[in-house]
């Protein structure tokens, strides 16, 4: 049985194969329909979503599948005390696979040891958030054509934003990726990532505070929301939320092909008037989201494709 926890829990090669299962799914998509029938998704959502729990339902209902769950941890047992590990132990019961988005960090890493049933991690505090990475991913190569030889630009709050982090670990594995990290000096990349994962790898990038000096040279802009509900005081985060807004001025800076993604929500950091320039990609991600996660939970669930 096969949990995903972090982007390097699958390989290179596995991610092509998802991918390309992603596309034949997009454009093929009745041909899905009844893949997962009698099976069952549970949501285990202890922390606010939108797409992630949404795209993850309609992927299985697109499937064919059904879906059950908790949308807050208030509606759950966790309001009565109850442990991760007895949760994911009793849903084994009701669901063939589990999609858990928990506030703090290795919530899903417990969940998978006692869970009888392929465990998800759907975002576990400010550390990792596989299924939006391979959504960024597929978002990349459909734009790009490939994930070597690009300079990924990643603006905004890199501490928390657990999709950052995510997103890095996944794009050092691929030859000539260069990062420019853009954020307040408080809101860098954790440690971790920069030794473990950047210097270990020997992998190109600096570490800036100017949106616009960088934007010239990116391929991908990766603009996040600064992550309000880690923030410990109020102050701080009034301080930096608005410290980048990227506006069709800014836009003007860019290469004609640079795309800028965006896990979204997006609350002031890319202005509207973004939304109709061509190089503006987060809805399409958005759209990604779904195909991507049918085709890992048909992965997970070891379902075959049609022919
Ligand atoms: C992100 C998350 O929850 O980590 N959103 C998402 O899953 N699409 C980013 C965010 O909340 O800012």
């Amino acid at each position: 049985m096969r949990h995903l926890l972090n982007p390097l829990d699958l390989s290179v090669e596995e991610i092509d194969q998802l991918i390309d299962l992603a596309h034949d799914i997009e454009h093929h998509l009745s041909k899905y329909s009844h893949v997962c029938d009698g099976k069952k998704l549970a949501t285990l959502f202890y922390e606010p979503s939108t797409r992630t729990r949404l795209s993850f339902e309609s992927a299985m209902l697109n499937l064919g599948g059904s879906v059950l769950g908790f949308s807050s941890a208030d509606s759950s047992s966790a309001a009565k005390g109850e442990s991760v590990a007895d949760t994911i132990r009793v849903i084994s019961c009701y669901a063939d696979i589990a999609a858990m988005r928990h506030p703090k960090e290795g919530a899903a890493l417990v969940a998978s040891q006692f869970a009888g049933i392929p465990v998800i991690n759907a975002g576990d505090g400010g550390h990792q958030h596989p299924t939006q990475t391979l959504t960024d991913l597929m978002t990349i190569h459909s734009l790009k054509g490939t994930f070597s030889n690009m300079t990924i630009g990643m603006c905004g709050d890199l501490k928390f934003g657990r999709t950052v982090h995510s997103l890095i670990e996944a794009m050092v594995r691929y030859p000539n990726v260069k990062f420019v990290l853009i954020s307040p000096d408080e809101l860098r990349v954790p440690s971790y990532i920069r030794q473990d994962v950047l210097l270990a790898n020997h992998i190109e990038f600096k570490e800036v505070d100017n949106l616009d000096e960088a934007l010239p040279e990116l391929d991908i802009l990766y603009m996040t929301r600064v992550q309000k509900e880690r923030f410990f005081n109020e102050e701080d985060y009034v301080r930096l939320k608005d410290f980048y807004i990227l506006n069709k001025k800014k836009m003007k800076l860019a290469k004609e092909d640079m795309y800028v993604l965006h896990p979204l929500p997006r609350v002031n950091e890319i202005s509207v008037e973004v939304d109709n320039d061509p190089r503006a990609a987060y809805f399409r991600q958005a759209q990604y989201g779904v195909y991507i996660r049918m085709a890992l939970i048909m992965t997970l669930l070891e379902v075959e494709k049609p022919c």
